[in-house]
């Protein structure tokens, strides 16, 4: 099955002063996308830059594929400007998905910043099941959060300056929810999206409390195919690649 196509731009519009949301009209032929999956899209007609570039799946409506970028550098750049009925390449869906939880466990979603363009879908797909632990700096970076409460069962806002929620990280919040005394304590699995930096506590978090948890790595990508070996990271069973055995793995299986 093919996972290269045409899709047309059914609307890029700003959601925030450096993101957009971005839709796109894709063939019936493509794969069904699941949470956690990414695609490489071209930025731009001509040479520089050349290279797609990755985003996550955010979300597949009746309207599309939607995907939320941060203006980062010369390819989101040129990708914010593109118009409406525009037909830009697109590769995917790619890579590993988060796996869904057993019935008897509570799901433990974490995003920082950015993340959440990567486990939105899946909060959505748990429908009501999973409590969010959802980090910003500011209140007004938290993307999305209106969108997000109708799909989670509750979402726990930190912010870097207590604009909104609690004031420090999410990791502060996930570790002091977890210490809470519960009895019996419940089955819990963790999913997350964010800087390398939280997906480390988080995995050593999970590390410390016995519990699974699913991270998505973001490496640099050029191929996204597996071909180029520019996105490995490193893991117990040697050198891997983000594109293909990821962007989802095992917490315990990354290497820091
Ligand atoms: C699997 C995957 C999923 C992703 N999903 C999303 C998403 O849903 N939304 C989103 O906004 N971004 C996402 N990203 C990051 C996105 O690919 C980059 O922001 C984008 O490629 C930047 O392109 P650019 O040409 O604008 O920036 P460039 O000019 O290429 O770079 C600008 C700056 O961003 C840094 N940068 C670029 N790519 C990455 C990266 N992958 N990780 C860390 N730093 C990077 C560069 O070092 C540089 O400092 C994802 C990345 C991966 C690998
Ligand atoms: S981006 Fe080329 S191997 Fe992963």
């Amino acid at each position: 099955m093919s996972r290269y196509f045409k899709a047309e731009i059914r609307e890029n519009r700003p959601v925030h002063t450096v993101h957009n949301l971005l839709t796109l009209n894709v063939p019936l032929s493509m794969p069904e996308p699941r949470p956690g999956q990414f695609f490489m899209v071209e930025v731009n007609k001509g040479t520089d830059p050349l290279l797609k570039r990755a985003f996550s799946l955010f979300r597949k409506t009746a309207q599309g594929v939607q995907i939320l970028y941060r203006i980062r550098g010369k390819g989101t750049e040129i990708l914010k400007d593109m118009k409406e009925g525009s037909e830009i390449e697109v590769l995917g869906p790619l890579g590993t998905c988060y796996p869904l939880p057993s019935g008897d466990t509570i799901p433990l979603i974490i995003a920082g910043g950015i993340g959440i363009a990567s486990v939105f879908s899946l909060v959505e797909q748990l429908s009501g099941r999973a409590t969010v632990f959802y980090g910003a700096r500011t209140k007004n970076d938290l993307l999305m959060h209106k969108e997000l409460k109708g799909f989670a069962k509750e979402i726990l806002v930190s912010t870097d300056d207590g604009s909104a929620g609690q004031k420090g990280t999410i990791a502060d919040s996930l570790s002091a929810f977890l210490s809470r005394p519960q009895s019996p304590t419940p089955k819990y699995r963790i999913y997350a999206c964010g800087p390398h930096p939280l997906l480390k506590i988080v995995s050593e978090i999970a590390r410390e409390f016995k519990i699974s948890a699913n991270i998505s790595m973001e490496e640099h990508m050029a191929c996204g195919i597996g071909a180029c070996l520019g996105c490995v990271v490193r893991t117990r069973d040697g050198y891997t690649r983000v594109c293909k055995e990821g962007p989802v793995f095992e917490a315990r299986e990354i290497v820091w």
